[in-house]
């Protein structure tokens, strides 16, 4: 394979394409009170596996490593009890896709990956998945969690952007390699962190409505194969659609 198919479905299993065209049951999986949901499943594994060999072949060399450790001043800085503050800790190599001029959109473009990501089935999974309407345009970005590699607590929320504060929805396709031994995602509920994942899925479809909180655990690497073990992420961002009233002619 050397693209990524034009439209999302033809990565699709019948089992996702039912999903796709709403026959699954469940309907709406992100409702009032879900935030969360995964399917397994819903992609073919072959095709799971010849795409993630055109990212580690062709968006490997473009990834930029995003760190934020935790500060040392959290602890010395800390002045009274049981008051310790954590912001978003980070490590994981990734590309925003969002400049198109950029080296890494060009290598996605290539790859047919920037098409896939716009392609209306991507879009329309995502509107299943969150069971409302979508905005059209969607952002994309690609993670790479390599040995180590993980998310701390945080919340995704965007309280200073009007189009994300009231909530917008992630969906992850999840391409995990074969020397991987574990990742896990943890996320909260009613409070407290409830809820543990395997997300070491090769081609498994995870979608979030942010923000909640969660954390995504350290990549642990299968014995002998450290330097191989990657956890692809191809990641929508979508925002709801204004309702019909807001639209300019
Ligand atoms: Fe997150």
């Amino acid at each position: 394979m050397k693209h990524f198919p034009r439209e999302f479905a033809d990565l699709l299993t019948a089992k996702g394409r039912r999903v796709l065209e709403g026959r699954a049951p469940g309907g709406a999986l992100l409702g009032r009170d879900r935030f969360f949901v995964a399917l397994s499943g819903a992609v073919d594994p072959a095709k799971a596996r010849a795409c993630r060999a055109l990212l580690d072949a062709h968006l490997a060399p473009h990834l930029k490593i995003l760190e934020q450790g935790i500060p040392l001043e959290s602890i010395a800085g800390q002045t009274r009890n049981h008051q310790a503050r954590l912001i978003k800790t980070v490590r994981v190599a990734t590309a925003y896709l969002e400049r198109r001029q950029s080296r890494a959109w060009r290598a996605a473009e290539r790859i047919g990956l920037i098409a896939m990501t716009g392609s209306e089935t991507w879009h329309r999974f995502a509107e299943i998945l969150a069971g409302r309407a979508l905005d059209r345009r969607a952002g994309r970005q690609v993670l790479c969690y390599r040995r180590g590699d993980y998310a701390g607590p945080h919340t995704d929320h965007h309280p200073e952007d009007p189009r994300a504060r009231d909530g917008y929805i992630d969906m992850h396709l999840t391409l995990s390699g074969p020397g991987v031994a574990h990742q896990w995602l943890v996320y909260a509920e009613g409070g407290h962190f409830r809820h543990v994942l395997d997300v070491a899925t090769e081609g498994g479809i995870t979608a979030y409505r942010l923000p909640f909180w969660h954390y995504t655990t350290p990549l642990v690497a299968k014995r002998g194969r450290e330097a191989a073990a990657r956890r692809w992420v191809i990641l929508g961002t979508f925002r709801f659609a204004r309702p019909a009233s807001e639209h300019t002619p």
